[in-house]
């Protein structure tokens, strides 16, 4: 499980009605109208691993143009978190428990 500080830290907008998930087994919660991205990256560091094997990636644009941010549910869908809106109850896989 990471440690470190999220990768973002929420500013503003704190007043939105507050969504439930899980991400890699832990319970968290993100504000309604965040997408995945921003849900993750305010509760840890990362999406999911880079399948070339050269480490943990978190999005690189932002705005759905890099395709850095496609990311599984523990079913197996496949999102894109930058354009896609957190629901409540979903369940996200980042692969952060597994990291050493
Ligand atoms: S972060 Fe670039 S497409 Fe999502």
């Amino acid at each position: 499980m990471e440690s470190e500080p999220p990768q973002f830290r929420r500013l503003a907008e704190s007043d939105r009605p507050r969504i439930r998930l899980v991400i890699d087994g832990r319970a968290c919660e993100a504000l309604a109208g965040d997408t995945l991205l921003t849900a993750l990256l305010t509760n840890g560091r990362r999406l999911r691993s880079s399948e070339f094997g050269d480490g943990p990636r978190a999005g690189f644009c932002l705005m759905g143009a890099c395709q850095d941010c496609w990311m599984t549910t523990e079913t197996g869908e496949r999102l894109r978190a930058c354009g896609t809106f957190i629901a409540e109850g979903m369940r996200l896989v980042s692969g952060a428990a597994e990291q050493p």
